[in-house]
């Protein structure tokens, strides 16, 4: 769908459907009010009458007369006048278009950016409103047949121009958001794309596909043999219980001047986690087709910057393998040597990602990074602290955590920092190796990044757990395309 200004005078604008903000507790939108005005009162009727009670989030849908230019009307609750909270307003416009989404309409006009929401700007509400939009449209439908749901009809939607924002300033601020969206998307689709669809190599030519798309974006693909000889024990050791090779991806955006140090994003791109001779217990196994979230969210990302032509050096680099118990995999006690040169005692062959991750981080140097981050679905005491609203943010530089951080307020894809203290190091303590690749039952988020820290001590780096906020069980069942939004809005901050 394409978001466009619309500028103009309210009363007479021509939409198959017009979204019209109204609030709880008397003072309504002047907007709405001029709206109603040219027709007829009617909107007045069904306030007075409390058929739309202006609680966020609350619609009612109303036909208009046979005469009006205006067909539909779509009344949406913003809360109270004046004190609409970021989540009022997202809980506004996802409601809308679950209501839009299902009515046979190409187009709609939506007059919500009249809304003041507390402390935010207008490029922030275009932003939301493109999202949530966006949000409430997606559809999985790549193996769907007969079950297939019906698509949404919906080509434009037309943003009304209000307040402080003229028509270019929206067109602006919905082109970025759109391209947000886009790398949300396909982030998402990624995910939620079975294992035996998305292997290694499926993401592999996921990343050439996007390389031949965009000019600014540098594509390679590390194989097996080319891992060995850089001296990738640890990353290979995972793959060796799969019939899937292992790929190491690299995707290059060269938005900014050749000497720029470029910000490198590491994804964990685990398409299939069974947990190896460490066998995970097998109810809901299957969502461990997303143990590659990470890895989605990196080429989302890539895909936004490269859409956009960011004037900035992005690196996106996604170790990829399967993980899988057969007769040649890992063994609780093998020892393997990362990259890096530091040995590793592998007691636990479901500890894979902090495995394949360390190897990829190694390699990151490469690029000569101003910064690295690392999203992965590393860990289930992730879910334990922070349950599937938080992002788990932990890393060696306090500065670029507070930035994260920050990106994390302000796209409303949040996380929360864990402490990363020399205390918890010990844990990690092998008595045949350098390091064991798991730290015993406490604090398993932390020790998770304490492994990894011992293989980021040359740059600034952080690391966003994303066990619990990557995808949604039960009926909802699917993945949320998080953190793309934030890392997005921490790119576009450094542009
Ligand atoms: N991919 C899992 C982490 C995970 C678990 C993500 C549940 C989302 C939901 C990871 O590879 C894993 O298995 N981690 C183990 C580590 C443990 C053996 C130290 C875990 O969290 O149980
Ligand atoms: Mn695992
Ligand atoms: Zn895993």
């Amino acid at each position: 769908m394409q978001f466009v200004s619309k500028s103009g005078a309210i009363a007479t604008i021509s939409s198959p459907c017009l979204i019209l903000p109204v609030y709880s507790k008397g003072k309504q939108a002047e907007l709405t009010e001029a709206f109603d005005q040219a027709h007829h009162k009617q909107i007045a009727r069904v306030l007075k009458q409390g058929d739309a009670s202006g609680k966020a989030g609350n619609t009612l849908l109303l036909q208009m007369p046979a005469d009006s230019k205006v067909k539909r009307v779509l009344l949406v609750g913003l809360g109270e006048h004046g004190k609409t909270t970021t989540e009022d307003f997202n809980n506004a416009v996802s409601a809308s278009f679950n209501v839009l989404k299902n009515l046979p309409i190409k187009s709609v006009c939506c007059a919500l950016l009249s809304a003041d929401v507390t402390a935010k700007d207008g490029s922030w509400k275009v932003r939301q409103l493109v999202l949530k939009a966006r949000e409430a449209l997606y559809q999985y439908t790549e193996t769907l047949t007969t079950s297939a749901p019906e698509t949404s009809q919906l080509e434009t939607c037309q943003l009304f121009t209000c307040n402080d924002m003229n028509a270019a300033a929206i067109d602006k601020a919905a082109t970025t958001a759109s391209s947000i969206a886009n790398g949300i998307d396909s982030a998402k689709k990624l995910s939620n794309l079975p294992g035996n669809i998305c292997t290694p190599s499926y993401l592999a030519d996921t990343a050439k596909a996007l390389g031949k798309l965009h000019k600014s974006l540098k594509v390679t693909v590390l194989d097996e043999a080319q891992m060995e000889k850089l001296g990738m024990g640890s990353l290979l050791s995972v793959s060796r219980g799969s019939r899937q090779p292992a790929k190491l991806i690299s995707m290059e955006h060269k938005g900014g001047p050749a000497k720029q140090k470029p910000i490198v994003l590491v994804g964990k791109g685990l398409t299939f986690d069974a947990g190896g001779i460490s066998i995970k217990s097998s109810s809901g196994m299957d969502e461990m087709k997303y143990d590659m979230c990470g890895g989605a969210s990196v080429f989302g990302v890539m895909q936004m910057c490269a859409e956009l032509n960011l004037p900035i050096n992005v690196v996106g680099v996604v170790p990829s393998s399967e993980n899988l118990p057969d007769g040649d995999a890992n063994k609780p006690g093998d020892i393997v040597t990362s990259m890096a040169g530091l040995t590793i005692e592998i007691l636990n062959t479901d500890a894979e990602g902090r495995l394949i991750l360390c190897d990829a981080l190694t390699y990151s140097a490469k690029f000569k990074p101003e910064l690295v981050i690392d999203i992965a679905t590393l860990t289930g005491a992730c879910v334990v602290a922070l349950g599937n609203h938080a992002t788990g943010l932990l890393g060696n530089d306090d500065e670029l955590a507070n930035e994260l951080l920050e990106a994390g307020k302000e796209s409303g894809d949040k996380a929360w920092q864990l402490p990363l203290w020399d205390e918890y190091k010990p844990q990690l303590k092998s008595n045949f190796a350098d390091l064991a690749n798991i730290g015993g039952p406490a604090g398993g988020t932390i020790t998770a990044a304490c492994f990894l820290s011992r293989f980021t001590e040359d740059y600034k780096w952080a690391h966003l757990d994303i066990a619990g906020t990557a995808w949604k069980s039960g009926a909802e069942k699917g993945a949320t395309g998080r953190p793309v939004h934030m890392l997005s809005q921490f790119i576009l901050d450094r542009c």
